[in-house]
Formats: C-alpha cells, sequence, structure tokens
C-alpha cells in the first residue's frame, strides 16, 4: 500500500497501534506521520466577526486627496470543502464580507468580498476578492506565525504569474489599478492590517492606503 496524506489515518493508526519497547515487546515498524498532515489551518484564526473603528483611508480625488477615518464590520466564515485542484493541490479556505462605513457620514465606503485560501504543501496563502467598482484581485504570499501572532502578507500586480488584477475597461482607462499589497496580523482576539492599493487616476499614480484594528465579537 502507497502512504499519501489521504490515508494518513491509516498511518496514525498503524503508530498508534505500535508496540511500546518499554513493555519488553519488539517494535514491528513504525510508519513516519506526514509532516504536512499535522500542520494546523493557520486561517482557523480568522474566524469569527471583528469590528473596528479606528479605520484611516488615503483616497483619491481630483483635486485635494481625501482623509477618511472609518468603521467596520468584518464577518470571516469557513468555507466547508476539501478542495482539492486538479486532485493534486489540497487548499483550505475562509470567506469574508467587509463593509466599511466613514465616520462622518455612516455611508458605505468600501464593501469586499472574497477569500483567503491557504496552500497547505508550500504553506502560501492567496487572497482572492471582489469590489464592486468592477474590480477582482488574486493576491499571494507568505504566512508567518509564531506562537502567539499570525502574520499573512499578500501582494499582486499586472505582471503578476501568480495572481493579478482583472477591471473593467472603465477601469483600467480611467482609474487603474496597479498593484494591491495588504498584511493582516492576528494577536488573539485582535486583527490589524494594513494595505496600499496603487491606482493611476486623474493623471497621477495614487497610493490608496487604508489600515484598521479590529477586535473578535465574543
Ligand atoms: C478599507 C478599505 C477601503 C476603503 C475605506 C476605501 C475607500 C475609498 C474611497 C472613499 C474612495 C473615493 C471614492 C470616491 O471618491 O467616490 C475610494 C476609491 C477607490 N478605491 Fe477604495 N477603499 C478601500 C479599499 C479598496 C481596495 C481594496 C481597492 C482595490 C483593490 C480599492 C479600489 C479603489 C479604486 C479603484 C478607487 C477609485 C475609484 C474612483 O474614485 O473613481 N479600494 N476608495
Amino acid at each position: 500500500m502507497i502512504l499519501t496524506p489521504k490515508n494518513t489515518n491509516f498511518t496514525q493508526r498503524m503508530n498508534d497501534n505500535i508496540v511500546n519497547p518499554s513493555q519488553n515487546k519488539m517494535p514491528l515498524f513504525k510508519i513516519p506521520i506526514f509532516m504536512n498532515e499535522l500542520k494546523k489551518n493557520p486561517l482557523a484564526k480568522l474566524i469569527g466577526t471583528w469590528k473596528g473603528n479606528t479605520g484611516i483611508d488615503l483616497a483619491p480625488k481630483p483635486e485635494e486627496d481625501e482623509n477618511n477615518p472609518y468603521y467596520e464590520i468584518l464577518t470571516i466564515t469557513p468555507v466547508d470543502i476539501n478542495i482539492e485542484n486538479a486532485e493534486e493541490q489540497e487548499l483550505k479556505a475562509v470567506e469574508y464580507h467587509q463593509i466599511v462605513r466613514e465616520k462622518s457620514n455612516d455611508k458605505v465606503s468600501h464593501s469586499e468580498t472574497g477569500h483567503w485560501i491557504w496552500d497547505k504543501e508550500n504553506n502560501r496563502v492567496m487572497n482572492g476578492f471582489s469590489i464592486p467598482r468592477g474590480v477582482c484581485v488574486l493576491a499571494s504570499g507568505e504566512v508567518e506565525e509564531t506562537e502567539d501572532q499570525l502574520t499573512l502578507t499578500v501582494f499582486t500586480d499586472n505582471n503578476d504569474t501568480n495572481g493579478g488584477i482583472v477591471q473593467s475597461a472603465f477601469m483600467q482607462q480611467k482609474a487603474n489599478t496597479k498593484s494591491f499589497k495588504r498584511t493582516f496580523k492576528v494577536t488573539g482576539n485582535t486583527l490589524s492590517y494594513t494595505q496600499e492599493t496603487v491606482l493611476d487616476i486623474y493623471g497621477k499614480v495614487f497610493s490608496h492606503i487604508d489600515e484598521n484594528v479590529l477586535t473578535k465579537e465574543e
């Protein structure tokens, strides 16, 4: 029998059944448990309803760029599918919806629907999302995990062979997203992010920057 990560339950059972030498019995054999199977899904730490009211947005305007304090709700839920691409690539995902409102008038200034996707074998992460301006993004990058902090960093631009930016003809012409970078940090019940969306708009290249600190609701 060939042991692949799929039949690790079998492997685990076999290892559980290995006779303990200290009981004066001879061990028969030991099957290595595949390390990948033991890797925990880091995205589990994102799941929950997060709220934050110290958001800072730098947005483009034709004359003076705008600084908009904001608050938001970010809802992240598990995707209950064992994703297997081409019977080969195992992925785990969570899906989310982010709604941002300006503090000055409570109007929604940003709405985003997407996924964080973990590639278990390579321990890499993807962030795919759509915003209702006719722009979709697939960015990818690193997972860093210490005992008390998870950091996810993703990036894409229009030369990215791992993803990229898809935008309507209007947006390509008038408000072109050239690159996108996002860092998420989760420490216990606190999630903080910074992101930079580089736009070519109003005849200039503009860094549209957003950051916020959110707390998980119990
Ligand atoms: C917390 C996150 C975000 C907030 C609060 C936010 C807010 C804003 C605001 C207030 C504007 C100016 C809109 C206007 O003048 O009508 C704007 C423009 C824009 N944003 Fe965002 N944004 C966020 C994230 C993003 C992301 C992630 C992307 C894309 C990757 C994006 C793409 C754009 C584009 C393309 C424009 C230019 C549209 C235009 O003014 O014609 N934004 N954003």
